[in-house]
């Protein structure tokens, strides 16, 4: 799920990098959320874009939250397209919370300044959801980007390669 208000941005380039170490055959699919219309935002389209991004959410095993680290947390759309978490758990006839439970979140992120640790907003915010849904929580991969929109660390997209080969942690 591609959170950053930007399309083509360092935080997506980082995950498309992880997504090259998926094991060979792993069914992968991007949904950019800057954007995306839910509904009740009285936006013609919305309700389309809904089920859409819901549907994506409910067939996958694993859910990677792709946000840039905005305000030590994540981009509002990011936290939107959370928030309609809550909504769907609202529906009985998605039984919503019985299909997430046993599905893994992952977090893939980069930040301007400051160290890896600015980002325990985001990180403590995705694991508790994570906890609070009986999801397993995966893991982050987290960067500093320059200016520039490139990673500062070299060996970046090395890491981001065996990033999903990391054994999950337990919920
Ligand atoms: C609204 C906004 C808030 C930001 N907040 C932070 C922050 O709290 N800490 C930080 O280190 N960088 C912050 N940044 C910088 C971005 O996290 C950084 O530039 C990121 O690499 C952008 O990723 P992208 O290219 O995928 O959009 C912020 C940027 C924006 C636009």
């Amino acid at each position: 799920m591609l959170g950053s208000a930007r399309e083509g941005g360092v935080t997506e380039s980082l995950a498309r990098r992880a997504a090259e170490g998926l094991p060979a055959g792993a069914e992968c699919s991007w949904h950019q959320l800057s954007g995306l219309r839910f509904s009740g935002e009285s936006a013609s389209g919305a309700e389309g874009d809904e089920e859409a991004c819901l549907k994506a959410t409910l067939e996958h095993s694993d859910i990677v939250i792709v946000s840039p680290l905005y305000w030590y947390s994540v981009s509002a759309q990011t936290k939107l397209y959370l928030d309609h978490w809550a909504t769907w758990m609202m529906r009985p006839d998605l039984r919503f919370r019985d299909r997430m439970r046993g599905k893994t979140l992952w977090a893939v992120s980069t930040f301007a300044r400051g160290g890896a640790q600015d980002a325990e907003p985001l990180v403590g915010m995705l694991q508790r959801t994570a906890r609070y849904l009986d999801m397993t929580w995966g893991g982050a991969l987290l960067h500093r980007a320059r200016s520039n929109g490139h990673l500062a660390d070299p060996d970046a997209r090395l890491h981001a390669e065996s990033f999903f080969a990391a054994a999950p942690e337990s919920p």
